[in-house]
């Protein structure tokens, strides 16, 4: 099972991913915990350059280097943990591209999506967790916690238009999507995440 968390700033998927791994190890469950950008060691160097504050990027190049950081995921670890029968916990994946490219800098969306397919080779998440917060909110998290990367120093009204983004993809495939509000106790998110894949998982629904 392929499962990922998407968000914005400060919506502590980091966190939750780390809960879920210790919840999925307590019931036997083998998982694999990534992350995108930097998954891999290319995609390492490749996190370094697109989250650099000093990177010079335009949108289209920031596009390809996330595209291309994914499409060395996948192929290097992703698909052959799944092969393998682990669970892989990503934080970020596709719908993070249309989000932060497509509603976020405006690029277009058929374009981005013919691009994700490429580089995924059409592989989608079974499910996939959206930590909602409110994006001043989270900011002002993430600015109280150190140093804000390349792009959470964008706009508050880029990281808005980055949320209605994510919002309009949950419309578009709400089988595939959780919508969790994250501004909740980190038990409580916590405990829905369980839920929900034990759901999904445990008693095998996916
Ligand atoms: P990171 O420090 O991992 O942020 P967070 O903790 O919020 O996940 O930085 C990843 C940044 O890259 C984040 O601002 C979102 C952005 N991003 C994109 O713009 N497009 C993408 O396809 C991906 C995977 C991430």
């Amino acid at each position: 099972m392929f499962i990922t968390f998407e968000g914005g700033e400060g919506s502590g998927k980091t966190t939750q991913i780390a809960l879920l791994r210790e919840w999925l190890e307590r019931r036997g469950f083998r998982s694999l915990t990534t992350r995108e950008p930097g998954g891999t060691p290319l995609g390492a160097k490749l996190r370094e350059l697109l989250l650099d504050v000093r990177s010079q990027v335009e949108p289209s190049a920031e596009l390809l280097l996330y595209a291309a950081d994914r499409a060395q995921h996948v192929a290097a670890l992703i698909r052959p943990a799944l092969q393998a029968g682990t669970v892989v916990l990503s934080d970020r994946y596709a719908d993070s591209t249309l989000a932060y490219q497509g509603y976020g800098r405006g690029l277009d969306l058929a374009a981005l999506q013919h691009i994700t397919a490429f580089a995924t080779g059409g592989l989608q998440p079974d499910l996939t967790f959206f930590l909602d917060i409110d994006p001043a909110q989270g900011l002002a998290r993430r600015a109280q916690e150190g140093a804000l990367n390349r792009l959470d120093a964008l706009s508050l009204a880029f990281h808005q238009r980055v949320r209605e983004g994510y919002l309009a993809l949950i419309a578009a495939q709400p089988q595939r999507w959780v919508r969790i509000d994250a501004d909740q106790p980190l038990a409580v998110v916590q405990g829905t995440i369980a839920a929900v894949v034990e759901e999904r998982l445990v008693l095998g629904r996916a």
